[in-house]
Protein backbone atom coordinates (compact mmCIF):
# COMPACT_ATOMS: atom_id res chain seq x y z
CA UNK A 1 0.00 0.00 0.00
CA UNK A 2 1.44 3.28 -0.96
CA UNK A 3 0.32 6.43 0.47
CA UNK A 4 0.91 9.84 -0.98
CA UNK A 5 -0.11 12.78 1.52
CA UNK A 6 -0.12 16.20 -0.49
CA UNK A 7 0.66 19.32 1.90
CA UNK A 8 2.55 17.23 4.15
CA UNK A 9 4.33 19.74 5.39
CA UNK A 10 1.84 22.28 6.52
CA UNK A 11 -0.66 21.81 10.15
CA UNK A 12 -2.67 19.42 9.21
CA UNK A 13 -0.25 17.40 6.69
CA UNK A 14 2.54 16.95 9.94
CA UNK A 15 0.74 15.56 12.68
CA UNK A 16 -0.88 13.65 9.47
CA UNK A 17 2.00 11.88 8.53
CA UNK A 18 2.94 11.28 11.96
CA UNK A 19 -0.25 9.48 12.43
CA UNK A 20 -0.07 7.21 9.45
CA UNK A 21 3.41 6.41 10.18
CA UNK A 22 1.98 5.29 13.38
CA UNK A 23 -0.64 3.04 12.05
CA UNK A 24 -0.50 2.37 8.19
CA UNK A 25 0.34 -1.60 8.19
CA UNK A 26 3.85 -3.09 8.01
CA UNK A 27 4.93 -3.01 4.63
CA UNK A 28 3.26 0.21 3.51
CA UNK A 29 4.96 3.22 1.81
CA UNK A 30 4.09 7.17 3.01
CA UNK A 31 5.29 9.15 0.66
CA UNK A 32 5.05 12.71 2.01
CA UNK A 33 5.09 15.74 -0.76
CA UNK A 34 5.15 19.53 -0.10
CA UNK A 35 6.12 22.86 -1.96
CA UNK A 36 8.09 23.67 1.44
CA UNK A 37 11.70 23.04 1.48
CA UNK A 38 12.06 21.43 4.76
CA UNK A 39 9.94 18.45 3.55
CA UNK A 40 12.49 16.40 3.06
CA UNK A 41 13.15 16.95 6.62
CA UNK A 42 9.85 15.87 8.05
CA UNK A 43 10.72 12.60 6.18
CA UNK A 44 13.81 11.96 7.62
CA UNK A 45 12.10 13.00 11.01
CA UNK A 46 9.32 10.69 11.12
CA UNK A 47 12.52 7.94 9.79
CA UNK A 48 13.46 7.83 12.90
CA UNK A 49 10.21 6.03 14.34
CA UNK A 50 10.04 2.20 14.38
CA UNK A 51 7.26 0.98 12.21
CA UNK A 52 8.17 -1.07 9.86
CA UNK A 53 6.37 2.32 7.22
CA UNK A 54 8.74 3.53 4.83
CA UNK A 55 8.86 7.40 4.57
CA UNK A 56 10.28 9.09 1.46
CA UNK A 57 9.99 12.87 1.13
CA UNK A 58 9.66 15.16 -1.84
CA UNK A 59 10.05 18.72 -2.43
CA UNK A 60 9.65 21.03 -5.57
CA UNK A 61 7.23 22.09 -8.56
CA UNK A 62 6.46 18.74 -9.48
CA UNK A 63 4.51 15.89 -7.05
CA UNK A 64 4.68 13.10 -10.05
CA UNK A 65 7.80 10.89 -8.63
CA UNK A 66 5.66 11.47 -4.92
CA UNK A 67 2.44 10.22 -6.24
CA UNK A 68 3.59 7.61 -8.85
CA UNK A 69 1.88 4.17 -8.72
CA UNK A 70 0.08 5.40 -5.04
CA UNK A 71 -2.66 3.67 -4.12
CA UNK A 72 -4.29 6.57 -1.45
CA UNK A 73 -3.85 10.37 -2.28
CA UNK A 74 -4.58 12.37 0.50
CA UNK A 75 -4.57 16.38 0.26
CA UNK A 76 -4.02 18.35 2.55
CA UNK A 77 -2.32 21.24 0.44
CA UNK A 78 -3.67 24.74 0.37
CA UNK A 79 -4.21 28.10 2.62
CA UNK A 80 -5.90 27.84 5.86
CA UNK A 81 -8.63 30.51 7.09
CA UNK A 82 -7.85 33.18 8.80
CA UNK A 83 -10.86 34.90 11.06
CA UNK A 84 -12.86 36.41 9.78
CA UNK A 85 -12.84 34.07 6.40
CA UNK A 86 -15.66 31.84 5.30
CA UNK A 87 -14.33 28.31 3.87
CA UNK A 88 -15.36 29.92 0.40
CA UNK A 89 -13.16 32.92 0.56
CA UNK A 90 -10.39 30.12 0.12
CA UNK A 91 -11.73 29.22 -3.09
CA UNK A 92 -8.95 31.46 -5.17
CA UNK A 93 -5.48 30.22 -4.21
CA UNK A 94 -6.99 26.44 -3.21
CA UNK A 95 -8.88 25.50 -6.41
CA UNK A 96 -5.75 26.01 -8.52
CA UNK A 97 -3.44 23.46 -5.87
CA UNK A 98 -6.22 21.50 -6.23
CA UNK A 99 -6.97 21.23 -10.30
CA UNK A 100 -2.72 20.91 -10.53
CA UNK A 101 -2.18 18.05 -7.76
CA UNK A 102 -5.22 16.38 -9.30
CA UNK A 103 -3.94 16.49 -12.68
CA UNK A 104 -0.36 14.80 -12.26
CA UNK A 105 -2.13 11.99 -9.93
CA UNK A 106 -4.17 11.72 -13.20
CA UNK A 107 -1.27 10.91 -15.14
CA UNK A 108 0.80 8.77 -12.71
CA UNK A 109 -1.22 7.37 -10.23
CA UNK A 110 -5.11 6.91 -12.17
CA UNK A 111 -6.07 4.16 -10.17
CA UNK A 112 -5.62 6.08 -6.78
CA UNK A 113 -8.19 6.99 -4.03
CA UNK A 114 -8.41 10.60 -3.57
CA UNK A 115 -9.12 11.94 -0.67
CA UNK A 116 -9.81 16.01 -0.55
CA UNK A 117 -8.87 17.94 2.57
CA UNK A 118 -8.29 20.97 0.77
CA UNK A 119 -11.21 23.56 1.52
CA UNK A 120 -13.87 24.29 0.30
CA UNK A 121 -14.04 21.05 -0.11
CA UNK A 122 -17.86 21.17 -1.47
CA UNK A 123 -16.14 22.67 -4.70
CA UNK A 124 -12.68 21.57 -5.09
CA UNK A 125 -14.11 17.81 -4.64
CA UNK A 126 -16.36 18.98 -7.86
CA UNK A 127 -12.93 20.65 -9.63
CA UNK A 128 -11.10 17.05 -9.03
CA UNK A 129 -13.84 15.10 -10.92
CA UNK A 130 -13.81 17.50 -13.53
CA UNK A 131 -10.25 16.99 -13.70
CA UNK A 132 -10.19 13.24 -13.85
CA UNK A 133 -12.61 13.40 -16.10
CA UNK A 134 -11.14 15.31 -18.58
CA UNK A 135 -8.01 12.81 -18.93
CA UNK A 136 -10.53 9.98 -19.27
CA UNK A 137 -9.71 8.56 -15.54
CA UNK A 138 -12.51 9.65 -13.15
CA UNK A 139 -14.27 6.54 -11.46
CA UNK A 140 -16.65 8.30 -8.55
CA UNK A 141 -15.96 5.42 -6.46
CA UNK A 142 -12.08 6.73 -5.59
CA UNK A 143 -13.19 10.22 -5.03
CA UNK A 144 -13.67 11.59 -1.52
CA UNK A 145 -14.38 15.19 0.18
CA UNK A 146 -12.87 14.08 3.61
CA UNK A 147 -16.01 15.54 6.22
CA UNK A 148 -14.75 13.17 8.85
CA UNK A 149 -13.93 16.21 11.48
CA UNK A 150 -17.47 17.15 11.14
CA UNK A 151 -18.08 13.50 12.45
CA UNK A 152 -15.85 13.62 15.15
CA UNK A 153 -16.64 16.68 16.73
CA UNK A 154 -20.45 15.40 16.99
CA UNK A 155 -19.39 12.65 19.03
CA UNK A 156 -17.81 14.79 21.06
CA UNK A 157 -19.91 17.60 21.86
CA UNK A 158 -23.33 14.96 21.82
CA UNK A 159 -20.79 12.58 24.28
CA UNK A 160 -20.66 15.76 26.55
CA UNK A 161 -24.33 16.56 26.55
CA UNK A 162 -25.86 13.38 27.08
CA UNK A 163 -23.14 12.72 29.53
CA UNK A 164 -21.87 9.50 27.61
CA UNK A 165 -18.51 8.17 26.47
CA UNK A 166 -17.21 9.34 23.26
CA UNK A 167 -16.99 5.30 22.41
CA UNK A 168 -20.77 4.88 23.01
CA UNK A 169 -21.75 7.53 20.46
CA UNK A 170 -22.16 7.30 16.86
CA UNK A 171 -23.33 10.80 14.36
CA UNK A 172 -23.99 10.53 11.04
CA UNK A 173 -23.48 14.13 9.54
CA UNK A 174 -24.87 14.50 5.93
CA UNK A 175 -24.98 17.10 3.35
CA UNK A 176 -21.31 19.25 2.37
CA UNK A 177 -18.49 20.38 4.58
CA UNK A 178 -19.08 24.09 5.33
CA UNK A 179 -21.34 26.39 7.75
CA UNK A 180 -25.10 25.63 6.87
CA UNK A 181 -24.16 22.60 4.18
CA UNK A 182 -22.80 20.88 7.72
CA UNK A 183 -25.77 18.65 8.81
CA UNK A 184 -25.29 16.36 11.78
CA UNK A 185 -28.16 13.66 12.23
CA UNK A 186 -28.82 14.81 15.68
CA UNK A 187 -32.22 12.36 15.87
CA UNK A 188 -31.06 10.05 15.26
CA UNK A 189 -27.95 8.79 17.97
CA UNK A 190 -28.69 5.42 18.67
CA UNK A 191 -28.34 5.21 22.65
CA UNK A 192 -28.91 9.30 23.15
CA UNK A 193 -32.08 10.99 23.52
CA UNK A 194 -31.84 14.85 22.62
CA UNK A 195 -34.38 17.39 23.48
CA UNK A 196 -35.05 18.94 20.55
CA UNK A 197 -33.57 22.46 22.12
CA UNK A 198 -30.23 20.54 22.33
CA UNK A 199 -30.48 19.67 18.89
CA UNK A 200 -30.82 22.97 18.01
CA UNK A 201 -28.02 24.38 20.05
CA UNK A 202 -25.53 21.75 19.21
CA UNK A 203 -26.47 21.80 15.49
CA UNK A 204 -25.31 25.65 14.47
CA UNK A 205 -21.99 24.72 17.28
CA UNK A 206 -21.21 21.99 15.27
CA UNK A 207 -21.76 23.83 11.58
CA UNK A 208 -19.71 26.69 13.33
CA UNK A 209 -17.10 24.54 15.33
CA UNK A 210 -14.07 25.05 12.28
CA UNK A 211 -14.58 28.85 13.18
CA UNK A 212 -14.69 28.39 17.20
CA UNK A 213 -11.00 27.31 16.46
CA UNK A 214 -9.90 29.79 13.94
CA UNK A 215 -11.26 33.02 16.01
CA UNK A 216 -9.18 30.96 19.51
CA UNK A 217 -5.96 30.38 16.72
CA UNK A 218 -5.99 34.39 16.39
CA UNK A 219 -4.79 34.18 12.80
CA UNK A 220 -2.57 31.58 13.03
CA UNK A 221 -4.63 29.25 11.15
CA UNK A 222 -7.75 26.82 11.04
CA UNK A 223 -8.02 22.84 12.88
CA UNK A 224 -5.14 21.24 12.28
CA UNK A 225 -4.71 18.29 15.10
CA UNK A 226 -8.18 17.29 15.39
CA UNK A 227 -8.30 17.73 11.19
CA UNK A 228 -5.55 15.26 11.37
CA UNK A 229 -6.67 13.02 13.50
CA UNK A 230 -10.02 12.87 11.40
CA UNK A 231 -8.22 12.91 8.19
CA UNK A 232 -6.28 10.07 9.58
CA UNK A 233 -9.14 7.89 10.92
CA UNK A 234 -10.92 8.14 6.77
CA UNK A 235 -7.40 7.33 5.24
CA UNK A 236 -7.11 4.11 7.73
CA UNK A 237 -10.50 3.64 7.20
CA UNK A 238 -10.11 3.11 3.14
CA UNK A 239 -7.36 1.15 3.79
CA UNK A 240 -9.35 -1.29 5.47
CA UNK A 241 -11.52 -1.67 3.11
CA UNK A 242 -9.42 -2.10 0.69
CA UNK A 243 -7.56 -4.85 2.38
CA UNK A 244 -11.27 -6.79 2.45
CA UNK A 245 -13.28 -5.40 5.59
CA UNK A 246 -16.78 -3.37 5.01
CA UNK A 247 -15.98 0.00 6.41
CA UNK A 248 -19.11 2.72 6.70
CA UNK A 249 -17.60 6.29 6.76
CA UNK A 250 -19.49 9.71 6.25
CA UNK A 251 -17.93 11.59 3.12
CA UNK A 252 -18.18 13.53 0.30
CA UNK A 253 -18.96 11.84 -2.50
CA UNK A 254 -20.69 11.82 -5.85
CA UNK A 255 -23.84 9.70 -5.10
CA UNK A 256 -25.84 8.58 -8.45
CA UNK A 257 -24.94 9.02 -11.61
CA UNK A 258 -25.13 13.14 -12.14
CA UNK A 259 -22.10 14.48 -12.00
CA UNK A 260 -23.13 17.35 -10.02
CA UNK A 261 -24.79 15.51 -7.61
CA UNK A 262 -21.91 15.49 -4.48
CA UNK A 263 -23.29 15.02 -1.29
CA UNK A 264 -21.76 13.83 1.74
CA UNK A 265 -23.72 10.39 3.93
CA UNK A 266 -22.66 7.24 5.03
CA UNK A 267 -20.95 5.29 2.63
CA UNK A 268 -19.80 1.81 2.79
CA UNK A 269 -16.35 1.50 1.52
CA UNK A 270 -14.89 -1.54 -0.24
CA UNK A 271 -11.41 -2.77 -1.83
CA UNK A 272 -12.76 -0.79 -4.73
CA UNK A 273 -13.33 2.82 -3.16
CA UNK A 274 -17.29 3.05 -2.68
CA UNK A 275 -18.34 -0.19 -2.58
CA UNK A 276 -22.31 1.39 -2.08
CA UNK A 277 -23.90 4.55 -0.70
CA UNK A 278 -27.61 3.53 1.52
CA UNK A 279 -30.54 5.38 0.80
CA UNK A 280 -30.04 8.60 3.74
CA UNK A 281 -31.32 7.74 7.49
CA UNK A 282 -35.11 8.83 8.39
CA UNK A 283 -34.94 12.50 9.21
CA UNK A 284 -36.74 14.79 11.36
CA UNK A 285 -38.74 17.52 10.55
CA UNK A 286 -36.15 19.72 11.76
CA UNK A 287 -33.19 18.02 9.69
CA UNK A 288 -35.55 17.51 6.31
CA UNK A 289 -35.95 21.46 6.76
CA UNK A 290 -32.58 22.43 7.10
CA UNK A 291 -31.80 19.50 4.09
CA UNK A 292 -34.01 21.56 1.90
CA UNK A 293 -32.85 24.96 3.04
CA UNK A 294 -28.68 24.15 2.34
CA UNK A 295 -29.70 22.81 -1.19
CA UNK A 296 -28.99 25.93 -3.17
CA UNK A 297 -26.02 26.65 -1.34
CA UNK A 298 -24.33 23.31 -1.87
CA UNK A 299 -25.19 23.42 -5.68
CA UNK A 300 -23.59 26.58 -5.86
CA UNK A 301 -20.51 25.55 -4.28
CA UNK A 302 -20.46 22.35 -6.86
CA UNK A 303 -21.51 24.77 -9.81
CA UNK A 304 -18.15 27.11 -9.21
CA UNK A 305 -15.94 24.66 -8.43
CA UNK A 306 -17.23 22.53 -12.07
CA UNK A 307 -16.92 26.19 -13.77
CA UNK A 308 -13.36 27.29 -12.48
CA UNK A 309 -12.14 23.15 -13.56
CA UNK A 310 -13.17 23.98 -16.90
CA UNK A 311 -12.57 27.70 -17.61
N1 LIG B 1 -11.72 19.17 5.36
C1 LIG B 1 -11.64 19.73 6.56
O1 LIG B 1 -12.41 19.39 7.46
C2 LIG B 1 -10.57 20.76 6.85
C3 LIG B 1 -10.33 21.15 8.17
C4 LIG B 1 -9.32 22.07 8.42
C5 LIG B 1 -8.59 22.60 7.37
N2 LIG B 1 -8.85 22.21 6.10
C6 LIG B 1 -8.12 22.74 4.95
O2 LIG B 1 -6.87 22.06 4.81
C7 LIG B 1 -5.94 22.90 4.12
C8 LIG B 1 -4.59 22.93 4.82
O3 LIG B 1 -4.70 23.48 6.10
P1 LIG B 1 -3.40 23.62 7.04
O4 LIG B 1 -3.90 24.18 8.33
O5 LIG B 1 -2.61 22.36 7.05
O6 LIG B 1 -2.60 24.77 6.25
P2 LIG B 1 -1.00 25.04 6.29
O7 LIG B 1 -0.79 26.35 5.62
O8 LIG B 1 -0.48 24.85 7.67
O9 LIG B 1 -0.42 23.86 5.39
C9 LIG B 1 -0.69 23.76 4.02
C10 LIG B 1 0.52 23.17 3.35
O10 LIG B 1 0.22 23.07 1.97
C11 LIG B 1 1.43 23.35 1.28
N3 LIG B 1 1.15 23.68 -0.11
C12 LIG B 1 0.70 24.85 -0.63
N4 LIG B 1 0.60 24.74 -1.96
C13 LIG B 1 0.99 23.48 -2.29
C14 LIG B 1 1.11 22.77 -3.52
N5 LIG B 1 0.81 23.33 -4.69
N6 LIG B 1 1.54 21.49 -3.47
C15 LIG B 1 1.84 20.91 -2.29
N7 LIG B 1 1.77 21.53 -1.10
C16 LIG B 1 1.34 22.81 -1.11
C17 LIG B 1 2.07 24.50 2.07
O11 LIG B 1 3.45 24.61 1.79
C18 LIG B 1 1.78 24.04 3.49
O12 LIG B 1 2.83 23.26 4.02
C19 LIG B 1 -6.63 24.27 4.04
O13 LIG B 1 -7.24 24.38 2.78
C20 LIG B 1 -7.70 24.17 5.09
O14 LIG B 1 -8.78 25.05 4.86
C21 LIG B 1 -9.82 21.30 5.83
Amino acid sequence: MKVCVLGAAGGIGQPLSLLLKLQLPAGSELSLYDVAPFTPGVAVDLSHIPTDVCVTGYVGDDAEAAMKDADIVVIPAGVPRKPGMTRDDLFNVNAGIVKKLIGTGAKVCPNACFAIVTNPVNSTVPIAAEVLNAAGVYDKRKLFGVTTLDVIRSITFVAQTAGKSVDEVKVDVIGGHSGVTILPLLSSVDGVNLSQSEIEALTPRIQEAGTEVVEAKAGAGSATLSMAQAAARFTMSLVSAMNGDSVTECCYVQVGDDTRAFHAQPVVLGKDGVESIPPLPALSDYEQQLLDEMRETLEGNINKGIEFAND
